[in-house]
C-alpha cells in the first residue's frame, strides 16, 4: 500500500466540467479512489491505492467569477478542499508552472482540448481529458506521440464503456447473435445544449460532440476498425437561430447521419443531433441496436424503467444509472455521495495515472485498462472525416447534385476524401 499525495488540477468548469468532473474530483479528494474502482473493473487494485490521497490544487476557467464560484461549489462537496481559482485564455499554463499538478483534468470545449493536453504532456503531467480527444487526426497523433515519449497516461472520458446496459448488450448478448451484420446508434441532445449552454457549438458538431461515444463503445467492444464512411447533415434550425448571444445564428449542423463500413463487414449508422425539443421525455434520446445472423440486441435509454409525470412538467424518463446523489449514512441531508457510470472513465484514467506515478506500472503495460488516447486515434479520424464529408455533401445537395462524397481509411487511419464529382 503506497502512501502519497497526488496533486490534481482541472481546466473548464461548465455543464460537464462542473457537474461531473469537479463533482467526482471532490469525492476522490474526500474519500480516495478505492470506493469507485469496482464499477470501472479495477477493484483488484484497491489495496495498492488505499493509502493514496488526492488533492485538487487548482481550477482553471475563462472568467474570475466562475472560477471563484467553482471553488465554493467544490468546498460544499469536499469541505477540506483548498483549490485555487485561475482564469484567462490559457489558465493551464500558470497552473502547470505554479501548482505543478501530477494529473491535469481537461473539460474545455471540444476545439480546445489539445493546447492544455499538450502543455501538460510537455511538462511531464498525466492527463484525463473529455471526449473527443481532439477534432483533428494530426492533433490526436501528436498527443499520443508525446504521451508515449514521456511514458504518460492520457485517459479519455469514454463513459459508455462502463454503462451496465450497454456493456451487457455487447459483452453478454452480442457473442450469441452470430455473425454481426449491422448496427444503429442514436444520441440526440436537447436544443438547450447547442443554443444556451455551449458558447462553442459552432466550433463543433453533434457527431463530434456525442457520436464519438458510440464509435468508441462499438469500436472497443467489437474490436472493429473503420474502412470507409459516408455522412450527410442538416443545417436548418441553428444557422437561422437568433438571440442576444447569437445575432447571426449558430453555424453548425443541427443533425448528422454518419454511416461507417468496418473491417469485419459490419455497417453502422450513427444518428446525432442537438436540437431535441425541451418537451422530449428524456434528458437525451439514446438507443443502440446490433443485428447479427442469429439475433439482435436493443438498448433504449427510455426503457430503463424510471418514468414520471409531474404537473406542468409533462412525462419524463430519468437515468440515475448515469449519475445520482446518494445520501451518506448519518450525515446531513445535503451530504451525498455521487454514483453512476458518469465517473467510471475518469476513475479509470486517474487510476492508471496513479499507478504510473507510484511506480506500480508503466504506460505500455496499462494500455487497454482505461480508455487510452491510443484508442481515440481512429475515433478522431472518423470525427474529422465525417465533418469534411458532410460539409462537402451539403454543398452538393444544395446544388442539386446528390451526396456523392465519401471517405476511406487506411490501416493507420489516414483519411482519404473521395469526391467523384470534383473536377
Ligand atoms: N463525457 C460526456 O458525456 C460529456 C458530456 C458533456 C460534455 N462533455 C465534454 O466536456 C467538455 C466541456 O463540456 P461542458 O459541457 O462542460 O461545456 P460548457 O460550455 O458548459 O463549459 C465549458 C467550460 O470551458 C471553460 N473554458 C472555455 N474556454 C476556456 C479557456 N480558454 N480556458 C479555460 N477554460 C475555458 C469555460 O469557462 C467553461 O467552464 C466538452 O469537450 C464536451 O464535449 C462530455
Amino acid at each position: 500500500m503506497a502512501n502519497r499525495t497526488i496533486k490534481i488540477a482541472t481546466i473548464g468548469g461548465g455543464m460537464f466540467g462542473r457537474d461531473v468532473v469537479l463533482r467526482s474530483l471532490a469525492d476522490f479528494e474526500r474519500c480516495g479512489i478505492i470506493p469507485y474502482l469496482g464499477t470501472a473493473g479495477l477493484d483488484h487494485h484497491a489495496r495498492e491505492l488505499a493509502g493514496v490521497d488526492y488533492k485538487l490544487v487548482a481550477i482553471g476557467v475563462r472568467h474570475e467569477k466562475t472560477g471563484r464560484a467553482l471553488v465554493e461549489d467544490y468546498r460544499k462537496w469536499c469541505p477540506s478542499g483548498t483549490p485555487k481559482a485561475y482564469w484567462g485564455e490559457t489558465p493551464w499554463i500558470d497552473i502547470l508552472e505554479k501548482e505543478k499538478p501530477d494529473v491535469l483534468f481537461v473539460a474545455t470545449p471540444d476545439s480546445l482540448h489539445t493546447p492544455p493536453v499538450v502543455a501538460a504532456l510537455d511538462r511531464g503531467v498525466h492527463v484525463v481529458v473529455e471526449k473527443p480527444l481532439a477534432l483533428f487526426l494530426d492533433e490526436a497523433r501528436t498527443i499520443v506521440r508525446k504521451a508515449d515519449k514521456g511514458g504518460l497516461i492520457v485517459g479519455t472520458d469514454m463513459h459508455k464503456r462502463y454503462d451496465a446496459f450497454l456493456r451487457s448488450a455487447l459483452v453478454d448478448v452480442v457473442p450469441q447473435i452470430g455473425d454481426l451484420l449491422y448496427a444503429r446508434a442514436v444520441l440526440e441532445e436537447p436544443l438547450e445544449v447547442s443554443t444556451k449552454i455551449f458558447k462553442w457549438a459552432a466550433t463543433s458538431n453533434p457527431f463530434s460532440y456525442v457520436g464519438v461515444h458510440w464509435t468508441d463503445l462499438l469500436g472497443y467492444y467489437l474490436n472493429i476498425k473503420p474502412v470507409s464512411l459516408h455522412a450527410v447533415g442538416q443545417k436548418k434550425l441553428l444557422v437561422n437561430w437568433r438571440d442576444e448571444r447569437n445575432p447571426n445564428g449558430i453555424n453548425t449542423f443541427d443533425s448528422l447521419q454518419v454511416n461507417i463500413q468496418y473491417d469485419n463487414g459490419m455497417n453502422i449508422t450513427y444518428v446525432n443531433a442537438w436540437v431535441n425539443p425541451d418537451d422530449f421525455e428524456g434528458n437525451v434520446n439514446q438507443e443502440m441496436e446490433v443485428v447479427g445472423s442469429l439475433g439482435r440486441v436493443f438498448v433504449d435509454q427510455q426503457d430503463r424503467g424510471l418514468r414520471c409525470c409531474i404537473t406542468g412538467q409533462g412525462t419524463r424518463t430519468k437515468n440515475p444509472h448515469f449519475q445520482a446523489e446518494v445520501p451518506r449514512a448519518a450525515a446531513s441531508k445535503d451530504d451525498t455521495a455521487c454514483i453512476g457510470y458518469c465517473r467510471d472513465a475518469l476513475t479509470a484514467g486517474l487510476e492508471a495515472a496513479s499507478r504510473v506515478i507510484l511506480g506500480l506500472a508503466d504506460r505500455q503495460g496499462l494500455k487497454g485498462t482505461y480508455p487510452d488516447a491510443d484508442s481515440s486515434v481512429p475515433l478522431v479520424a472518423i470525427v474529422e472525416a465525417a465533418e469534411r464529408v458532410a460539409k462537402a455533401n451539403l454543398a452538393y445537395l444544395n446544388a442539386g447534385k446528390g451526396a456523392p462524397v465519401t471517405a476511406r481509411f487506411d490501416k493507420e487511419f489516414n483519411v482519404e476524401i473521395i469526391d467523384p464529382a470534383a473536377g
